[in-house]
Order: structure tokens, then C-alpha cells, then sequence
């Protein structure tokens, strides 16, 4: 079991295969990243597995592939096929932008994917097209329809902004319910890289439009979510993620591994190590050693709401997979 130095049980692994990414969201990476991290500094798929399974024999039941947009990294079936074939019980999920999706969607499911969570910040072609800088849509819908043909179970999140998609709050939610997609609203995280005029809504302003029309009530926190979730009259439920609150953190139970091999305590933690050297040199104690090093100094609740001076963080999202 791996556990942390506040003695929380760490049983969910996040791993970003690249940072890359087709799209340029507003709140994410409008702009090219000035440069993109070399090829050669990115773990192989064999390597990451190694560091899968040392996870898993601890553990570990609970894995999320992240970007970026992982879906633009080769041979990401055969990845999750590794993982599923070594421990098909495992809760395998994966974050993605959906624009690949509709010729992945099977293949995945094939490989032994459970679950995504696709983004979907707007439902009108030129809303969305402004939020990823791409004409997007079009082929996001087909993707979801082709997901969930193929089995898979669907979740969205959807970044609610002022001035773009802000209108848009219950139509999502209405398509989501019509689809039984949980849908959920992230309160948008400023940071150095977004659009520097974006504007998010809080969780009480969303809950305030949505009381317009629909009744709801708020569902028990499970634990260890960082959503919170609601329940209308039909059963259906929604969920809104406050990054600025620290409720989740006292019940957190994951760690982070990027493309480039570093292990993240906590996303609001500049603090990681780097396991690709001991890796690669097969020195899976030393691996190990790592791994209990970053799980000793996982901080007790996320550096921003302890921050009370109101920096903007310069974490870039698509690097840690959000
Ligand atoms: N604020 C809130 N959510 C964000 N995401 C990415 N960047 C931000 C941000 N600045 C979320 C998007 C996307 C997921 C991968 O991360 O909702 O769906
Ligand atoms: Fe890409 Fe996701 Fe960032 Fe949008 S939020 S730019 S889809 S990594």
C-alpha cells in the first residue's frame, strides 16, 4: 500500500503521456508553447510500464492517462493494453479533447479502456471554435456518440466563462442529462499561460443559474472526489470542481507521473522528482525510493488555498494533465 506522510492511502495514478496538443483552449494553451519537450526527454511506453506495475503491486487501482491530448500520442492502445492485461480489475480511464475519439473510440475500448472524460465548453459551433481555436464541434459530438456506442462510460467537463459559454450552462447540462453523461462545471483556474482577460464563474453563481429552471439537491461527498456533486428530481447528477477550495485534499489519493518522467505530489506542488534515469537504468529500487520520497513530502492541502496573496500560478496544464 502506498501511503503519504499525512497517512492518506495513495490508490489513483495520473499519467500524462505528452504535453502536446491539437487544440489551443483559452484557459489552457492559446498560445504555442514556446518550445515543446523533445522527443527523446519523453519516458517510452515500455519504460512508464515498468513504473505502472511497481504502482499497481502497491496498490495502486485506479489509473487516468492525461495530456495534453493523449490521444495524439502513438500507440497509446498498446499502452492501455499492457496496463489491462496486467491487471485487467484496474479503473482505467483516460481525459481527452475528444477530436480524435471517433476513429479511437473502439480501439480503445478494445485495449481495455472503462472510461472518459471528454471536454465540451460549448455546444455552439462558433463558441467552441473560439474556445479551442479550432473548428472542433462537429467531430467532439461524433466522438462522444461513438464512445458510448463503443461501451465506454462518458463524463464531461466543461469550464464555465463569462462572456463565452456563460449562456450556455444549462443547455450542456440538458444534453449531458438527455445522454446520462455526468457533466462537470470546473471553476476556471487562472495561470500565466490562459487568455489573460478570461473571467470564470464560481460554484454559486452556477448553482444560481441552474436553480432558474431545475430543483436540485447536493449529494454526500464521496470521498476522495474533488467533485462536488448535485442531484436533480429525475436522478440526474451534476457536478461542479471549486480547485480554489482544499475539501478534497483532506481525503486525496493520487499522484502524478508526466511525459518526461516526473512524479507530482499534488498539482498545485511545484515539487516533483524525475524516476526516467532510474528507470531506464532498471533500477526499479531506486525507482522505488523516489516514489516513497515524493509520497513522504505530498503537502497537506493544495499550495493555492493557502496562498492568500493572489498569485497567478504558472503551472502549465497541459503538462501535468490537469
Ligand atoms: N481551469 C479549469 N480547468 C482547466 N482545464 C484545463 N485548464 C484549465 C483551467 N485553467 C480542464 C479542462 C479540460 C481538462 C483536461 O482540464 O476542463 O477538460
Ligand atoms: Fe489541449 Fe486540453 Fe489544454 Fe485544451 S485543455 S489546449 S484540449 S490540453
Amino acid at each position: 500500500m502506498l501511503v503519504d506522510g499525512f497517512g492518506r492511502e495513495v490508490n489513483y495514478l495520473r499519467i500524462s503521456v505528452t504535453e502536446r496538443c491539437n487544440f489551443r483552449c483559452q484557459y489552457c494553451m492559446p498560445e504555442k508553447p514556446f518550445s515543446w519537450v523533445p522527443k527523446e526527454n519523453i519516458m517510452s511506453y515500455e519504460d512508464m510500464f515498468k513504473f505502472v506495475k511497481v504502482a499497481i503491486d502497491n496498490g495502486v487501482n485506479k489509473i487516468r492517462i492525461t495530456g495534453g491530448e493523449p490521444l495524439l500520442r502513438e500507440g497509446l492502445d498498446s499502452f492501455i493494453k499492457m496496463i489491462h492485461d496486467y491487471k485487467n480489475d484496474i479503473d482505467l480511464a483516460l481525459t481527452t479533447n475528444g477530436y480524435l475519439l471517433p476513429s479511437a473510440a473502439q480501439n480503445l475500448k478494445n485495449a481495455g479502456l472503462k472510461r472518459i472524460n471528454v471536454s465540451l465548453d460549448s455546444l455552439k459551433k462558433e463558441v467552441a471554435h473560439h474556445v479551442a481555436q479550432k473548428d472542433v464541434l462537429a467531430t467532439v459530438l461524433d466522438g462522444l456518440d461513438e464512445a458510448s456506442k463503443a461501451g465506454l462510460k462518458v463524463k464531461i467537463n466543461c469550464v464555465p466563462m463569462k462572456d463565452v459559454n456563460g449562456g450556455e450552462i444549462i443547455d450542456i447540462l440538458e444534453y449531458c442529462m438527455e445522454r446520462k453523461y455526468p457533466v462537470r462545471y470546473i471553476e476556471y483556474m487562472e495561470n500565466s499561460f490562459a487568455s489573460s482577460d478570461l473571467k470564470g464563474f464560481k460554484s454559486a453563481d452556477l448553482l444560481e443559474l441552474i436553480a432558474t429552471k431545475y430543483k436540485f439537491k447536493k449529494v454526500p461527498r464521496e470521498n476522495s472526489s474533488p467533485a462536488q456533486y448535485y442531484e436533480l428530481e429525475n436522478g440526474y447528477q451534476f457536478g461542479i470542481i471549486e480547485p480554489y477550495g482544499d475539501d478534497f485534499c483532506e481525503s486525496c489519493n493520487r499522484i502524478r507521473l508526466t511525459a518526461e518522467g516526473f512524479l507530482i505530489p499534488c498539482l498545485y506542488f511545484e515539487d516533483a522528482l524525475s524516476i526516467k534515469e532510474s528507470i531506464e537504468n532498471n533500477d526499479i529500487d531506486g525507482a522505488c525510493k523516489i516514489l516513497d520520497t515524493v509520497l513522504a513530502n505530498k503537502p497537506e492541502k493544495n499550495k493555492w488555498s493557502q496562498d492568500e496573496d493572489g498569485e497567478v500560478s504558472s503551472r502549465a496544464f497541459y503538462e501535468t494533465g490537469g
